[in-house]
C-alpha cells in the first residue's frame, strides 16, 4: 500500500455521531452556497508572486453572465485577500463597486448602484493574498541546491475550496469557465500553469509569461507553479507533448515517469473513446506538497517522492507507487477535469472513478504486475471502516470545506472503486465501458451527478442499475451473507445482515442490500484471475433468498459464494461447506478468492463469530501459499495479533511468527531468481521485515545487519526490493549509532526513494532516548511539515513506542496545532484507534472531548469506535489466543 497522505490520515477512518463542539458546529452553519443568478465565463488573471515579502498582487477581469436581469450586487469567493480596487463594466458602461468582505463564510459581496441587466458583463479587481505555508491555495516551498543554498518557489493546490485563496472566484466545481492566466516571475524562474505558453518577456529583474486560454473547467483545478524548475525532454504521444518537471538538478529523475505516463494516454484514451482535450501534458514535483497528487488538467502535481524515481535503484514498491498515481491522476483528466461532479457529495465520481481505473490501467501496461489483485486491497480496507457505525454513505450531505475535506477518505476510494468494480462485473466490462463512453460524451465539459452515470450504464445494460446502486451508495456499511445449502434439493440459501464490528447481535438493523453475488461449483483448476465462465450470477434482493444453481452430482463439492472476491460483501459458510472450501483453495481457487476467503474469516472471528483456534488452525493450512496479496492479509493478521500478546508470551508470539513463515522462508530466501515474478520479490520483502522485526529471527537479523554494512562499501549490488527491508530490520533492532548514521542519510539522501526510507526507518527505534529523538524531529521544523505528521502518526500506530508517542502528542499539542498545515493535523490522531486499553480509550476520548480538530469530526468518530472494538476484542479473545501461544509454542 502506497504512504501517501490521504492513506496515512485513513489508517482508521466518517460521518460523526458526536456531538459537535461548539467552535466547530458555528462554522457549519457559516459557510453557504453561491446562488446561480450569476454565472462566470471567463476569467483573466495576472499575478505577481513577490517572495521578499511572502505575498503576491493580482488583477484579475471576471466575465460575467446573468441569467437575471437587475443585477445590483455579487457575492463570490475570497480568502486571506485583500481587494483594492473594483469597477464593473456593462455595455462599455463603468461603475464604481463598493467592496463588503464576509471573512466568516469566505466571501466577498461586490455592489454597484445602476442595475445591470441581460447583457454578459465584466468584474474588473485589483487584490493582495499571501503566499502561505499552508501547502493550501497559492502556497511558498523551498527546496536546498547540491551548495546548500536555499530556493524559493511558489505552487498551487485549490481542492477542494482554497482557488478563493489566490483569487476572487466562484469556487464552486459547477460554475465551470475559461481561464486565461499571465504571472509575472523573477527572471531566473520560470512558470507552469494548465495551459501552454504563449507568450514570454523578459524585462529587466522580470519575466512576464501568459498562457493560452484553457477550456472551460473547475475553479479547483486551476494550477500555478512559479520556480527555478527543469523539464525533461518532452515525449510526443497521440499529439500530446508529455513532459516531467523539477527543481533544477533533478531532471535526470523524471523520464521513467515520464515514460510511464506516455504508456498511459494512449490506454485512456482507448478506453473512454474520447480525446484528450488538454493539449499538454507536465507533470511537476513540488518540493512541499499536502496529498500525494493533484489532477489539474495539463498541469498535475505531485509530491516528490511519487514522480522522482531512479530507473536503476527505485524499488518495485516505488515504481508501483508513481504507476499508480500517474494512471490514477491521468483518469481524472477525463473523471473530474473533463466531467465534474455538480458538488462535493458527489466526489466519489471522480475519487472512486479514478482508483478504479488506475487499476485498469495499470494492469494494461504492466500486466506483469498482476496489479488486479489490489482489488481486494481496496476491499478489505474500506470494509474495516465500513463495519463501523461511524462509517458513512458513500454520498454524503456536504456543506462547506471542512465537510469537503473529510469526503477525501477510504469510503469514497477504496469503497466507491470496489462498488463499481462489483457493478462491472455485474454488467460486463464491454457494457460498462460503453456506458462510460457515452457518460463521458453527454457531459463533457460539463458536470453530472450520481444518477447521471447510473442513466448511462443503466441504458446500455437494460439493468435497473440505479436501483441497486443506490443500495450501495445511499446506505451505509455492507452485508454479510450466510450462505449454505438449502433444504429444497440442489438450493442454496442465502440470508443477509449488516456486518458490524461491535458484533453482529440483535438484530435491530434492517438495512437491506441489492447483492450480485458471483457463485462458482468448484470443479477444476482456479481461473487466471478469478474470472470464470461458470461463474453464475444471482442478484439478492431481499433478505433471504434460495438459488437453483447445482446439479445432483455437484452438491457434494466446495461453493464459493464470492466468486472473484469482487463483491463487497463478506460470506459466512456452514462448517463443512467451509472445510470443503479450505481443502479446494490452494488449487481451486485464485489469490484474490483466498484472499477475502481469509479476510472474512478473520474479520468474523475479529467480531468474535468464529472460534480463534479454529482460526489459528486456519492460518496453519496457508503456509504453502506463495502469493503476496494472499500473504498481505495473512501477515497483516499476525501482526495485529500481537497487540494482544501479553508479556509472558512474548517468546512464544515470535516462535509463532517464524514457524507461521518458516516454509515461505525455505523458498524464497535472501537471493532473488533471475525472470522472478516482481510480486514475489516484493514478498520476499514482507516475509524478511516481519521475520526481523516482530518475529526476531536471530538470522534473519544478523544477515540484515551485514547487508547494511555493506551499503555504498560492498561491490556486490543489493537488490532494491530488499533496501526497505534490511533498513526497517536494522533500525527496529538498532541502538544510537543506527539512529544517528539513518538521520546523515535522510539529510543527504540523493534521491526522494532514500529520504523517505530513511525517515521511515527513523519511526522503528525501540529504545526510549531514540523515540524521543524522532517524535522531536516530528515537531521541531528539521523535517518538511508534509512529512513530519507521518513520525508521530507512525509511532502511535505501532504497538510498542504508542503510549509514548500518545504523551508526547498530548503534551504539544499547541506546537502541532500551529506547526503543521491545518488539514495535516487529523491525520496524526488517526491512529488512535488501534489503542485496546480501557485505559487508553478513555484518555483518547477525554483528549478528543476537549481539544476540536479541523475536519476530523469522522477520524475522530472513527478512531474512539476502532478502539472500542478493539478493546472488545482484546477481552474476549486475549486469553485464549495466549493459552494456544503457551500450549503450542511455550517450549522453543
Ligand atoms: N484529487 C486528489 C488530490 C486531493 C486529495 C485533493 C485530497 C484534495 C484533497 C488526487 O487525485 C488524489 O486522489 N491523490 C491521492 C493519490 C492517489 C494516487 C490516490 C493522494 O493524494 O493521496
Ligand atoms: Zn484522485
Amino acid at each position: 500500500m502506497r504512504i501517501t497522505f490521504r492513506n496515512l490520515c485513513l489508517i482508521v477512518a466518517a460521518v460523526a455521531i458526536l456531538p459537535l463542539s461548539p467552535a466547530i458546529a458555528d462554522h457549519h452553519l457559516a459557510v453557504q452556497r453561491l446562488g446561480v443568478d450569476v454565472i462566470p465565463q471567463k476569467y483573466d488573471l495576472y499575478v505577481v508572486p513577490r517572495f521578499k515579502t511572502n505575498d503576491f498582487l493580482g488583477e484579475e477581469t471576471i466575465t460575467l453572465a446573468a441569467p437575471k436581469s437587475g443585477i445590483v450586487s455579487v457575492l463570490l469567493h475570497a480568502k486571506e485577500l485583500t481587494l483594492s480596487q473594483a469597477e464593473v463594466i456593462s455595455a462599455g458602461q463603468r461603475q464604481k463597486v463598493e467592496i463588503k468582505a464576509e471573512p466568516s463564510e469566505e466571501m466577498v459581496r461586490l455592489a454597484w448602484q445602476t442595475p445591470i441587466t441581460g447583457v454578459p458583463f465584466q468584474l474588473k479587481l485589483k487584490f493582495k493574498g499571501i503566499l502561505n505555508d499552508q501547502l493550501a491555495g497559492f502556497y511558498r516551498s523551498t527546496w536546498k541546491d547540491a551548495q546548500g543554498r536555499i530556493h524559493n518557489l511558489a505552487s498551487t493546490q485549490m481542492e477542494p475550496a482554497d482557488a478563493r485563496r489566490m483569487f476572487p472566484c466562484f469556487d464552486e466545481p459547477q460554475f465551470k469557465a475559461t481561464f486565461k492566466i499571465s504571472a509575472r516571475v523573477p527572471r531566473e524562474m520560470t512558470a507552469i500553469s494548465n495551459a501552454a505558453v504563449v507568450r514570454q518577456v523578459v524585462s529587466g529583474t522580470t519575466r512576464l509569461i501568459e498562457f493560452e486560454e484553457t477550456p472551460k473547467m473547475s475553479s479547483y483545478l486551476v494550477a500555478l507553479v512559479v520556480g527555478e524548475m527543469e523539464a525533461t525532454p518532452p515525449v510526443v504521444v497521440q499529439n500530446v507533448p508529455i513532459r516531467v518537471w523539477s527543481v533544477k538538478g533533478k531532471k535526470g529523475l523524471g523520464i521513467y515517469s515520464r515514460d510511464q505516463a506516455a504508456k498511459v494516454l494512449p490506454f485512456l484514451t482507448g478506453y473512454f473513446g474520447v480525446p484528450y482535450t488538454w493539449k499538454k501534458l507536465d507533470m511537476i514535483a513540488i518540493p512541499d506538497f499536502e496529498a500525494g497528487a493533484m489532477e489539474n488538467p495539463g498541469a498535475i502535481t505531485f509530491r516528490e517522492k511519487l514522480l522522482l524515481i531512479d530507473p536503476v535503484d527505485a524499488s518495485s514498491g516505488t515504481k508501483r507507487s508513481a504507476v499508480s498515481v500517474i494512471a490514477h491522476e491521468m483518469a481524472h483528466l477525463w473523471f473530474g477535469d473533463l466531467v465534474t461532479m455538480q458538488w462535493w457529495d458527489d466526489i466519489w465520481l471522480n475519487e472512486a472513478f479514478a482508483t478504479w481505473m488506475e487499476t485498469k490501467a495499470v494492469d494494461a501496461i504492466h500486466p506483469e504486475w498482476q496489479w488486479w489483485k489490489t482489488y481486494a486491497n481496496e476491499r478489505e480496507g474500506s470494509m474495516d471502516t465500513d463495519a463501523l457505525r461511524a462509517t458513512r454513505t458513500i454520498h454524503s450531505d456536504v456543506r462547506n470545506p471542512e465537510q469537503a475535506h473529510e469526503m477525501f477518505d477510504v469510503i469514497t476510494y477504496a469503497k466507491g472503486a470496489s462498488v463499481l468494480r462489483m457493478l462491472e462485473r455485474y454488467v460486463g466490462e464491454p457494457v460498462f465501458q460503453k456506458g462510460v463512453h457515452q457518460y463521458l460524451e453527454k457531459f463533457a465539459y460539463g458536470n453530472a451527478a450520481t444518477k447521471d452515470l447510473w442513466d448511462s450504464i443503466g441504458a446500455v445494460s437494460g439493468q435497473p442499475v440505479d436501483q441497486i446502486m443506490n443500495t450501495w451508495v445511499n446506505q451505509p456499511g455492507f452485508p454479510l451473507l450466510s450462505v449454505g445449502p438449502s433444504s429444497r434439493p440442489g438450493s442454496l440459501d442465502m440470508s443477509q445482515q449488516r456486518f458490524l464490528s461491535e458484533g453482529l447481535g440483535p438484530q435491530e438493523e434492517t438495512l437491506r442490500w441489492r447483492v450480485p453475488v458471483g457463485i462458482r461449483v468448484l470443479k477444476g483448476a482456479a481461473p487466471i484471475n478469478g474470472q470464470s465462465h461458470a461463474d453464475r450470477k444471482y442478484l439478492l434482493t431481499e433478505q433471504t433468498g434460495t438459488v437453483p444453481v447445482l446439479t445432483d452430482e455437484e452438491l457434494e463439492l466446495p461453493v464459493l459464494a464470492n466468486a472473484g472476491g469482487v463483491g463487497y460483501y463478506r460470506v459466512r459458510y456452514p462448517e463443512t461447506s467451509f472445510r470443503k472450501l479450505i481443502d479446494a483453495a490452494s488449487k481451486q481457487l485464485d489469490p484474490s478468492e483466498r484472499f477475502s476467503l481469509l479476510d472474512d474469516t478473520w474479520s468474523i472471528t475479529f467480531i468474535g463469530e468464529f472460534d480463534i483456534v479454529s482460526y489459528l488452525d486456519l492460518l496453519g493450512a496457508v503456509k504453502n501459499d506463495e502469493d503476496e496479496l494472499v500473504w498481505g492479509a495473512i501477515l497483516g493478521q499476525v501482526s495485529y495479533l500481537q497487540r494482544v500478546v501479553e508479556p509472558t508470551q512474548k517468546l512464544p508470539y515470535q516462535r509463532f511468527v517464524r514457524d507461521q513463515l518458516s516454509t515461505l522462508y525455505r523458498k524464497l530466501g535472501w537471493e532473488p531468481k533471475p525472470n522472478e515474478l516482481q510480486q514475489t520479490r516484493i514478498l520476499r520483502g514482507r516475509m524478511l521485515t516481519t521475520l526481523g522485526t516482530i518475529g526476531q529471527d536471530p538470522q534473519v537479523i544478523k544477515t540484515a545487519r551485514e547487508l547494511y554494512a555493506g551499503i555504498g562499501k560492498s561491490s556486490k549490488r543489493i537488490d532494491p526490493d530488499l533496501m526497505t527491508p534490511i533498513t526497517t530490520i536494522v533500525a527496529f533492532n538498532g541502538g544510537a549509532r543506527d539512529y544517528d548514521h539513518l538521520l546523515v542519510r535522510y539529510q543527504t539522501a540523493r534521491t526522494p526513494e532514500e529520504e523517505g526510507r530513511a525517515l521511515h526507518a527513523l519511526t522503528e527505534f525501540q529504545a526510549p532516548q531514540l523515540v524521543g529523538r524522532t517524535l522531536q524531529l516530528g515537531i521541531n521544523g528539521k523535517v518538511r511539515t508534509q512529512d513530519a505528521p507521518m513520525l508521530i502518526s507512525s509511532l502511535i500506530s505501532h504497538q510498542e513506542t504508542a503510549e509514548t508517542a500518545w504523551d508526547f502528542l498530548e503534551k504539544n499539542w499547541k506546537r502541532i496545532t500551529t506547526f503543521y498545515p491545518e488539514q495535516m493535523v487529523r491525520g496524526v490522531v488517526g491512529s488512535a484507534g488501534w489503542f485496546n486499553t480501557d485505559a487508553m480509550h478513555s484518555r483518547i476520548k477525554e483528549f478528543f472531548g476537549s481539544h476540536p480538530i479541523v475536519s476530523g469530526e469522522s477520524t475522530v468518530a472513527r478512531a474512539l469506535e476502532s478502539s472500542a472494538v478493539n478493546v472488545k476484542f482484546r477481552k474476549n479473545s486475549a486469553a485464549k489466543f495466549n493459552q494456544w501461544l503457551a500450549q503450542r509454542f511455550g517450549k522453543p
